[in-house]
């Protein structure tokens, strides 16, 4: 591909395809030491089109090596979001005991059915690897899963659960119009409804999409559900975002605990973001990535020969606060590997080591801070915390007139105490985490020229800035 000179907006250390076009992460899974992450991918231009599932691979979760593509668009539609599974018992046949298959699930999105007015342009369809997620082959009685009736039906994610009298099953959460379905399988073929989920609950100022199921751990070490559900639009910060319930999922039952709106990220530029499956029992982990833009925009951000980047890595887990529970993002432990050199600085002004860079900082007693980092040209990114409100303030922050929404500032309410801050910028991204997670705003940005100093205005201790391996 062609370097053109809006690659200054490639990120360093977040993937992004070579060419084209990407939106959400798909299918991921890990097996056998790599993390796969296949993407909505449109090889063939910088905007949204007929979808494929592109395809990386990495060990680290730090650097992607992209594949060949997995998934082609076929005769019944273009590929939509889903996920993979390992089948380890074979129980589709589609593989042997021997070599047990990896199985995607898919939306299959027929564009002649959506523009003749049909209803039923959307159905699941699965497709099997039998080496290890490198080629993938159609399942052939595809729809596995077909329409019923509804006009948005899409995004399985499937995950294995185990019934009360022990034997194991398939359940698939289905984004239905704006609510939840759950259906069950035995061979991830046949597949029967159990349930539906979003009636007079959540935020539903637009579809629901990409929903994922999740057992977890309270603090106190109560069992939890928690369920994800991008939403769009109706974001707390316009157009796209993810919002979740908490509660307990029984015999195809969501029930929630209460009936609180909570965001997953408070940024703009956090959506349609699912978790891995198939790690490793020791990882004890539930982790996440997010496709890091937003419907809004996503398709005339100024960049040329590709578009779209995906978030960090994060891992979800649930917190206190004050007698509610809420789900937090840390950063990926790995995240860590990335840093290079470590500077601690004592200014209130420095230089920026580099466009790869990750700063720390722990917030003083009153709970109020300002950081700034600006270029030569006068622009500024502001992040603070005052008056119980978080803010990444990106108006002033570079290009934006591509879209009257851009260039604007992004509050969340915080109103327990900031212990500390960590925020990760690249060429065309910040994502900030404070409390390890506690409360997330990512954002993307577009410097006419890269940040080149910060300076910290008030509130912020033992500073420590890291340059990032590029
Ligand atoms: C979410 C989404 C999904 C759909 C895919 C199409 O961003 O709209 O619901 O499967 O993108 O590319």
């Amino acid at each position: 591909f062609q370097t053109t000179q809006t690659e200054i907006y490639r990120p360093l250390y977040h993937f992004s395809p070579k060419n084209g076009w990407m939106n959400d992460p798909n299918g991921l899974i890990y097996i056998e030491g790599e993390y796969h992450l296949f993407f909505q991918h449109y090889p063939d231009s910088t905007v949204w089109g007929p979808m494929h599932w592109g395809h990386a691979t990495s060990k680290d979760l730090i650097h992607w090596e992209e594949q060949p593509i997995a998934l082609y668009p076929d005769s019944l539609g273009y590929i939509f979001s889903g996920s993979a599974v390992y089948d380890s018992s074979n129980s589709s046949g589609l593989g042997t005991s021997e070599t047990p298959p990896i199985v995607a699930i898919f939306t299959y999105h027929d564009m002649e059915g959506e523009r003749s007015g049909a209803s039923d342009y959307q159905k699941q369809g699965i497709a099997y690897s039998l080496d290890k997620g490198k080629t993938w082959e159609k399942y052939e009685g595809n729809p596995v899963l077909p329409n019923q009736g509804v006009r948005d039906f899409r995004d399985p994610k499937v995950r294995k659960m185990t019934q009360a009298d022990g034997t194991e099953s398939w359940v698939m959460t289905l984004a239905a119009k704006d609510q939840v379905q759950f259906y069950r399988s035995l061979d991830l073929k046949n597949w029967s409804l159990l349930g539906e989920f979003g009636k007079g609950v959540g935020a539903h100022g637009g579809v629901w999409e990409c929903p994922d199921l999740l057992s977890m751990k309270a603090p106190d070490g109560t069992d939890k559900w928690v369920l994800l559900v991008s939403i769009n639009p109706g974001g707390p910060q316009k157009g796209s975002a993810t919002q979740y319930f908490i509660g307990d999922f029984q015999d195809g039952q969501f029930v929630p605990d209460d009936t609180m709106i909570r965001w997953l990220d408070y940024g703009p530029d956090n959506y349609a973001g699912v978790t891995w499956s198939n790690l490793p029992e020791e990882q004890n982990r539930t982790l996440f990535i997010g496709w890091m833009s937003n419907w809004l925009y996503a398709q005339v951000v100024p960049t040329s020969s590709w578009r779209s980047s995906l978030t960090l890595p994060r891992i979800l887990e649930l917190v206190d606060i004050n007698g509610t529970l809420l789900l937090k993002s840390k950063p990926a432990s790995e995240l860590i590997n990335l840093r290079k050199e470590t500077y601690s600085i004592s200014k209130n002004e420095s230089e920026l080591p580099g466009i790869a860079t990750e700063i720390q900082a722990s917030v003083n007693s009153e709970d109020q801070f300002n950081i700034t980092f600006y270029n030569e040209l006068g622009e500024e990114l502001a992040i603070n915390k005052e008056n119980g409100l978080v803010t990444i303030d990106r108006s002033k922050a570079g290009k934006g007139s591509f879209h009257e929404d851009f260039n604007a500032m992004h509050s969340a309410p915080m109103s327990w105490k900031a212990e500390e801050i960590r925020i990760f910028l690249d060429a065309s991204s910040v994502e900030l985490f404070v409390n390890e997670g506690e409360l997330v705003l990512t954002s993307l940005v577009f410097p006419s020229s890269p940040w080149s100093r910060m300076k910290i205005n008030f509130g912020l201790n033992d500073l420590v800035v890291y340059s990032l391996q590029d």
